[in-house]
């Protein structure tokens, strides 16, 4: 497995492979890796000849009060579990390789409506930061197939419509969301969770799944059962973030009968956790 760090290395590296006619396929990630991390690798094993992991904690989707500093880095240990799970080369950019010209000079790529909702509304400004470093990373590997989490919704909604819009060449993959045993969805953030938080943490999906099985029973009144899930994480011990009923395609309020999804965030400790259920 190779290991780059430059740009102008990856497009050397991209293009003998594209040249020898190998299907390339992008795994784009922050690092600290956990199974989720890796079986986005594993599916994209399974539908190109040649996996490359990214891994750079981007700044521009952070919030100023956010986590940028303390989020994990763990490169080391990242290369050699992808290394294992059969990786054929990780891109980890410095942020200066990235953004040359720092930030605020950088051109933005911005998907409007559904980067301001839910995950949006929360924390200002991230999709955007996204949308700008998966439009890049896309330009940097051209990929012929990007892969990503279902965990994180909104996000690949988002991604989606942004190669839609901009006709980027690339098919998008979704992969279900990998779980503890708890049911809790591994993710990164996990690791700022004490083991008190850790006991708690799993309710988030089990009042998914409750409210799952009450719309499925009939139960229409979306309004009350948003906010008896809220009411019922607020008694556990976390913070509201938000808890919606929605509609799958628009993330819209859904409608009955709808396809739906119900997304939600709260706070537990230092931690922000996010979750979701398709009905
Ligand atoms: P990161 O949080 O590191 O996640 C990288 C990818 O792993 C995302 O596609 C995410 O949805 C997926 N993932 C995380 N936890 C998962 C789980 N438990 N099961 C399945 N997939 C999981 O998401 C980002 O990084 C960044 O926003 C990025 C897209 C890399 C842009 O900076």
């Amino acid at each position: 497995m190779q290991t780059l760090h430059s740009i102008q290395e990856l497009r050397a590296a991209v293009s003998q492979h594209r040249a020898a006619g190998k299907r390339i396929a992008l795994v784009p990630t922050m690092g600290n890796l956990h199974r989720g991390h890796l079986t986005l690798v594993e599916v994209a094993l399974q539908q190109a000849d040649i996996v490359i992991t990214s891994i750079f904690v981007n700044p521009l989707q952070f919030g100023a009060n956010e986590d940028l500093d303390s989020y994990p880095r763990t490169l080391e240990e990242d290369c050699r579990q992808l290394q294992e799970a059969g990786c054929h080369l990780v891109f980890a950019p410095s942020v200066t390789e990235v953004y040359p010209e720092g930030q605020t000079e950088q051109t933005r790529v911005e998907v409007p409506g559904l980067s301001d909702l839910h995950c949006g509304a929360s924390r200002p400004g991230h999709f955007r930061g996204v949308t700008t470093v998966v439009c890049k990373l896309f330009n940097m590997v051209q990929p012929d197939l990007a892969v990503f989490g279902l965990k994180d919704y909104q996000q690949i909604a988002v991604i989606r419509k942004m190669v839609r819009d901009l006709c980027i060449p690339i098919e998008i993959v979704g992969v279900p969301t990998v779980r503890a045993e708890s049911g809790l969805a591994l993710s990164s953030r996990n690791g700022y969770l004490s083991e008190e938080e850790l006991r708690i943490a799993p309710l988030l999906q089990q009042t998914l799944q409750q409210t799952a099985a009450a719309i499925e029973s009939g139960d229409t009144d979306f309004g009350r059962l948003e906010e008896s899930a809220q009411a019922a994480l607020e008694a556990a011990g976390f913070r509201r973030d938000y808890y919606r009923i929605l509609n799958r395609e628009s993330l819209q309020p859904a409608q009955p009968g709808d396809e739906i999804v119900i997304l939600a965030a709260a706070h537990l400790g230092r931690a922000r956790l996010i979750d979701n259920l398709e009905v």
